[in-house]
């Protein structure tokens, strides 16, 4: 038996305001009850020209995206779901680093509420084999210039009956406790701006480089997988290290091969 859901309050539009301290002051944030996908927004927004920082979040998704042509659904009320136009200034060489340190930051901000979560490589937010956060990072050319929409979705409140598949896992589920959708979203957007402007000083997320940063956090180095990648082929073996582009370096048969993009699953071993 599984127990029905509590009271599930809005987000709290007041701590999302202009002046809150707690938010980077580089981010302005706009909260909309019901949207197909906040992607789909930015997306539209920045081709008005909308400046870097905007962030949309939406209480509720009808459409929301996933990867790799995927949908990304959520009951009302349970998730966070967001998207933020960068405008870079970095190279576009290094942009695919975005994908990469935006679940760098995820992972870090849910660690801090307590959450023994890694990051699947490319960006997927594990605890143990559950996934509780996606990351959906579309690159546009605008009239303004390049631009990037770093799309966010991460259960927070959903039950065991409400999760879209059975490797999905979502924050109260793994806490065992009421969680704050405001708080997270505001630990997690202050994360995301802070590896975004460390990466674009060429700077020091962590402590750590961000290649070194990233692959300490991700579980994916180590384990055996099965890549499918892009062309509609398949690639298994050891996933062995991260290289300095953010590939995946796979080990099958004596052979090395960087991935740099594909659907990564953590092949269980007997
Ligand atoms: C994935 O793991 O497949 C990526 C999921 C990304 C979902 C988020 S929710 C907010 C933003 N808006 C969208 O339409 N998608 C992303």
């Amino acid at each position: 038996m599984t127990s029905a859901p509590a009271a599930r309050p809005p987000l709290d539009k007041a701590r999302l305001g202009g002046d809150n301290p707690e938010l980077m002051p580089d981010l302005t944030v706009e909260v909309v009850d019901t949207l197909e996908s906040t992607n789909a927004e930015v997306v539209r927004r920045a081709h008005e020209g909308a400046p870097d920082g905007l962030v949309v979040v939406a209480d509720h998704q009808t459409a929301g995206r996933g990867r790799l042509d995927r949908t990304w659904e959520s009951p009302a009320g349970t998730s966070v779901t967001f998207s933020i136009l960068l405008r870079p200034d970095s190279p576009t060489r290094a942009w695919p680093w975005l994908p990469l340190l935006t679940g760098y930051a995820v992972d870090k901000a849910l660690q801090a509420s307590g959450l023994e979560a890694g990051v699947k490589w490319p960006n997927d937010v594990l605890v143990g084999d559950k996934k509780v956060a996606g990351i959906l990072v579309e690159r546009i050319e605008t009239s303004g210039g390049p631009a990037a929409v770093i799309g966010v979705g991460i259960n927070v409140s959903l039950t065991a009956d409400e999760l879209p598949v059975p490797t999905a896992t979502s924050l109260e589920l793994e806490l065992g406790r009421p969680v704050d959708r405001t708080d997270v979203l505001i630990e997690v957007l202050t994360a995301i701006r802070e590896a975004v402007d460390a990466w674009e000083m060429g700077g020091d997320p962590s402590g750590m480089r961000l290649h070194e940063s990233y692959a300490a956090a991700c579980v994916t180095v180590g384990r055996d997988v099965r890549v499918d990648l892009p062309d509609g082929s398949v690639l298994e073996g050891r996933a062995i290290e991260i290289d300095p582009a953010g590939q995946l370096v796979v080990e099958s048969g004596g052979v090395r091969t960087a991935v740099s993009a594909g659907d990564v699953v953590h092949v269980r071993t007997a």
